[in-house]
């Protein structure tokens, strides 16, 4: 049987080669992103942040384990500092948030509450979607160096990125220690690919929409 750190690592290398298209998609877009307008970026990162605070405080009374519980608390208070701060660069491009509402209806939030075990709660969220919010996150940030937004660079580079990587470090550490039987393994391993299945239309649409692929994530 595989040691549950083996199989950890190599579900990193199998995620990894999953997330390339999809962070590599963001990064060609960077091109035609001059006369992109910002704010409707920061708004799509705005609505994650608050999406993966709500999920992670959604799944903290009905995870079992403790480490695991803290982890998703702690993970909610990070995430709605985030909002805060991409907020606060939102109301310096103008933007008035005093009635914003989280948006609803997300299948990729849907999938990801649904989630009814540990094991697929950290391979999801903590494992993959902390990995893909830390890949495209550096991607918005060369669109933001290159419209020359270095405030909104910075917030990230300093405060959000740090987070992510820590929130990326946490799952694979937790799913090293939960993971442990061929059957959870297996679980995990589908777990990451439903959820990046999932994350690529969703993202893609949001493209279509957006006219550019840049998005910035959790
Ligand atoms: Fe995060
Ligand atoms: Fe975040």
């Amino acid at each position: 049987m595989t040691t549950s750190a083996a199989f950890v690592d190599e579900l990193e290398a199998y995620k990894d080669a999953l997330l390339a298209p999809i962070v590599a998609a963001g990064a060609t877009s960077l091109d035609g992103a001059a006369t992109q307008d910002p704010r409707a970026l920061l708004q799509v990162a705005l609505a994650n942040e608050i999406q993966v605070s709500e999920l992670a405080a959604a799944w903290m009374p009905t995870t079992r384990e403790i480490d695991v519980k803290l982890a998703f608390a702690r993970q909610a208070g990070d995430e709605a500092g985030h909002f805060q701060l991409v907020a606060e660069r939102l109301a310096a491009h103008g933007v008035d948030l005093a009635a914003y509402a989280p948006p609803t209806g997300s299948p990729l939030f849907a999938y990801l509450r649904d989630l009814p075990s540990t094991v697929e709660r950290i391979a999801a969220g903590l494992f993959t979607l902390e990995s893909l919010a830390y890949a495209v996150n550096e991607t918005f940030m060369a669109f933001c160096e290159a419209r020359g937004d270095a405030e909104t660079v910075r917030i990230y580079r300093d405060y959000i990125q740090p987070d992510e990587r820590a929130h990326q470090l946490l799952g694979h550490a937790l799913l090293a220690k939960y993971a442990v039987t061929p059957e959870q393994q297996a679980v995990a391993r589908a777990t990451v690919t439903r959820l990046l299945e999932i994350a690529q239309a969703t993202r893609a649409a949001t493209a279509a929409k957006l006219g550019v692929a840049c998005l910035p994530g959790c």
